[in-house]
């Protein structure tokens, strides 16, 4: 007989489901100037003079027109904007790794990850897809930004899935195996540079630390 003690009640799971919502939706609602702002089709440079502090997030400066907006209520395409961040991790992941997994496979043909990197290039490529869905909406929906620093992520971001589905689907019809090598390694180097564009939008410009302040 199943232990009723240790069973979780239909309202109690409802209850515990609301929770995790809430949460969920507190934690994407931090960032929330950001994200407006590069739908508002602003250039780099207004973000960061509006946006001196993107980590932290709590300069007075960032409660002017973002909070207007916020007054408007939930706004579904803001949401989804919301979830790019979390979404990319997959595609990043993924591709990369089907990329070292045909590194190793050129290295070692008798490793046998043939059919592990079809599965990884079909997950990478459909998860991207839903990857730059959101990032569409996270960027607005337009063919030019004012911002380079958009303009180049949101038409590499676009580009690399178109790349990755080709890569999957001459991996999956056996066509030429090096002109699958090229796609793949190509997604690879461009998702790099995507990631470091998206950091770019997020946290503010080098925000890797990489150009000295004081010159080269
Ligand atoms: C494979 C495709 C893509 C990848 C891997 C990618 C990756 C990223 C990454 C790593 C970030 C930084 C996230 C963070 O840490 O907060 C980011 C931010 C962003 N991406 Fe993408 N992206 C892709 C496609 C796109 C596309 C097509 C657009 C359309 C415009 C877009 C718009 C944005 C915007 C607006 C942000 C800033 C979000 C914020 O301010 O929090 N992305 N992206």
């Amino acid at each position: 007989m199943r232990d009723r003690a240790n069973t979780t009640t239909f309202p109690e799971a409802l209850r515990l489901m609301a929770a995790a919502l809430a949460l969920l939706i507190m934690l994407l609602a931090i960032p929330a100037s950001a994200h407006k702002e590069h739908r508002q089709n602003k250039t780099q440079d207004e973000m960061t003079v509006e946006q001196p502090a993107p980590i932290h997030g709590n300069s007075p400066a960032l409660h002017s027109e973002s909070d207007s907006l916020d007054q408007e209520g939930f706004d579904i395409a803001d949401f989804l904007g919301r979830l790019h961040p979390a979404a990319v991790h997959f595609p990043i992941a993924l591709l990369i790794v089907a990329a070292l997994a045909e590194l190793a496979l050129m290295v070692r043909p008798t490793l046998g990850l043939d059919r592990t990197v079809g599965l990884l290039l079909w997950a990478g490529a459909l998860t991207g897809a839903g990857a730059v869905l959101l990032g569409w909406f996270a960027g607005g929906f337009r063919l030019t930004d004012r911002s380079d620093v958009l303009f180049w992520h949101r038409w590499n971001g676009t580009a690399i899935v178109v790349v990755a589905l080709v890569a999957a689907l001459a991996h999956s019809r056996k066509w030429n195996s090096a002109f699958v090598r090229l796609l793949v390694f190509s997604v690879a180097i461009a998702l790099i540079i995507q990631g470091y564009l998206g950091g770019e939008l997020a946290f503010g410009p080098d925000h890797l630390n990489l150009i000295p302040k004081g010159g080269f």
